[in-house]
């Protein structure tokens, strides 16, 4: 039988879909949360799961890390409020992490099938492990989807977040692999007197149209 779950989702380069939300810290507003701060917006199939507990621990222990780099972070799931409220109370006890980020409690389904967090050939009733950075201006740049059965990787999630932000600031792209401090790929000449200059300069290059400098 076909599933009824849509299968739009927003795309990179998409204006962030709105949305107002119940969640751990109050009623919120997207965009309201959204504007002037780059934002993570991630879910998770359920609380009160191991995997989950994990990657929720990862990004509660990052927070200096996000608010230095002006993000905001908010999690999804398709759970009551008060099951979050129990886990989280339950997480601060165990382990003396607290989650203060919002939690939204979308049960419903709405937010998760708006942003295509449901993705019935894995689950009909839990979002997937979704990840969508969002700009200051509510634009998606980047989104990444992981299964149930795997954790994300928060040191991929910072990476691409601090690529993101540098390529704004600087006009470049990041290579393979690239982390904060390395080179930066520098735009490809489009004039001949453009070429001739690169090729007089210093820039790290292996052909016209690959060259790298630093920062
Ligand atoms: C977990 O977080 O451990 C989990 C959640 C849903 C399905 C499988 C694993």
């Amino acid at each position: 039988m076909e599933n009824t779950i849509s299968h739009m989702m927003p795309r990179i380069g998409d204006m962030a879909p709105d949305f107002e939300a119940l969640t751990t810290i109050g009623p919120l507003k997207f965009s309201n949360y959204n504007k002037g701060n780059w934002v993570v917006l991630f879910s998770h199939p359920a609380d009160f799961t191991p995997v989950c507990t994990t990657e929720m621990m990862g990004f509660a222990k990052e927070k200096d890390f996000f608010s230095a780099h002006n993000t905001k972070l908010i999690g999804l799931s398709i759970d009551s409020i008060h099951a979050h409220i129990a886990w989280v109370n339950a997480v601060q006890e165990k382990t003396g992490i607290l989650f203060e980020f919002p939690i939204i409690a979308d049960i419903d389904m709405q937010i998760s099938k708006l942003y295509g967090m449901l993705q019935p050939g894995e689950s009909e009733t839990a979002a997937v492990r979704a990840v969508f950075i969002i700009d200051p201006v509510g634009k998606v740049r980047l989104i990444m989807y992981y299964p149930l059965n795997v954790g994300r990787n928060m040191e991929e999630i910072k990476r691409t977040l601090l690529a993101l932000q540098t390529s704004d600031e600087y006009k470049c792209a990041m290579p393979l692999n690239w982390q904060l401090g390395d080179k930066v790929i520098i735009p490809a000449p489009k004039t001949l007197e453009a070429l001739a200059e690169r090729k007089a300069s210093d820039l790290e290059m292996v052909d016209w149209y690959l060259a790298k400098k630093s920062l």
